[in-house]
């Protein structure tokens, strides 16, 4: 049976990618803080469609947190075909508003436990006859986002550490996805505490955490590279790349108020 390891799956994409996969027959190891939202969808999708699916608490940002997934998964039978790194979040306006523990945090969270997963996991990865990483980056991995500047900075690690890691493993048995959602109606904007004004302005482009994770496990098992998750965000990553560096950069410092 194929098994999945998801971080970030108690609500938004990584719930919406978890219930794609277990609706394909794959069993399902969920990641993330609050235990009751893993929980109950653990129960939901284990009587939904009859498939395994464990969870474990652990908060990302702890530098031990990689260490002890690593140990609870090494008490399970099925070994893991596929990775999808989900867990992040942004921390939006000025960045000398955060502390350096919380911008740590948030550097953590979104760039180290997904390199750390990728390189405890590839030995196993490696032995599957196919294998799938899907590293979920973001439209802000295109530009430089004034007033989510650090946050745009870890989803072009992100893209960037993906795209050559793909090359690096084009020969073997495991494929490499990086995935860029635009605005995406989850948990996110309350969690980088967005302005209002910036809210408004991703309400009216917002996709689906359904529809995006639609478009990640499809590009996943079709061997995508990177796909820009809707026409929208794809229209905007490519005006962005036709528009000189600092106008884009003035139009985000618009939306974000700063
Ligand atoms: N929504 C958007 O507009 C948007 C756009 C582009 C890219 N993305 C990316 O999409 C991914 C998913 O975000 P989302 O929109 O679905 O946001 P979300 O609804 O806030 O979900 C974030 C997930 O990450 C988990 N998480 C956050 N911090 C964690 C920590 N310290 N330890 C463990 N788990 C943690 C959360 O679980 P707990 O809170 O239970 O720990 C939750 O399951 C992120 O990488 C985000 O950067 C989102």
């Amino acid at each position: 049976m194929p098994t999945a390891l998801i971080t970030g799956a108690s609500k938004g994409i990584g719930k919406a990618i978890a219930e794609k996969l277990a609706a394909k027959k794959t069993d399902l190891l969920l990641i993330a803080r609050t235990e009751n939202l893993l929980k109950e969808l653990a129960e939901n999708l284990r009587s939904k469609y009859a498939v395994q699916v464990d969870y474990f608490v652990v908060d990302l940002s702890k530098p031990d947190a990689v260490e002890k997934i690593m140990q609870w998964c090494a008490n399970k039978t099925s070994e893991i075909n596929i990775l999808v790194n989900n867990a992040g979040y942004g921390l939006s306006d000025a960045f000398e508003k955060y502390s350096i523990q919380e911008q740590i945090d948030m550097m953590q969270v979104n760039m180290r436990v997904p390199v750390q997963l990728i390189h405890a996991l590839l030995p196993s990865l490696h032995k599957q006859d196919q294998s799938y990483i899907v590293n979920i980056a973001s439209n802000a991995a295109y530009q430089s986002v004034p007033g989510l500047s650090l946050y745009a900075a870890s989803k072009a690690f992100v893209l960037s550490f993906s795209r050559g890691l793909r090359y690096e493993l084009r020969n073997s048995a495991v494929s490499v996805t990086a995935i860029c959602p635009g605005a995406t109606d989850t948990d996110f904007p309350k969690r980088a505490m967005v302005s209002a004004k910036a809210a408004k302005a991703a309400a009216k482009v917002n996709m689906s955490a359904d529809a995006v994770a639609t478009i990640a496990v499809e590009a996943m098992f079709a061997k995508k590279a990177e796909v820009i998750a809707g026409f929208i965000n794809k229209l905007s990553a490519f005006l962005v790349w036709l528009l000189p560096k600092k106008a884009a950069e003035k139009i985000a410092a618009d939306i974000y108020g700063l």
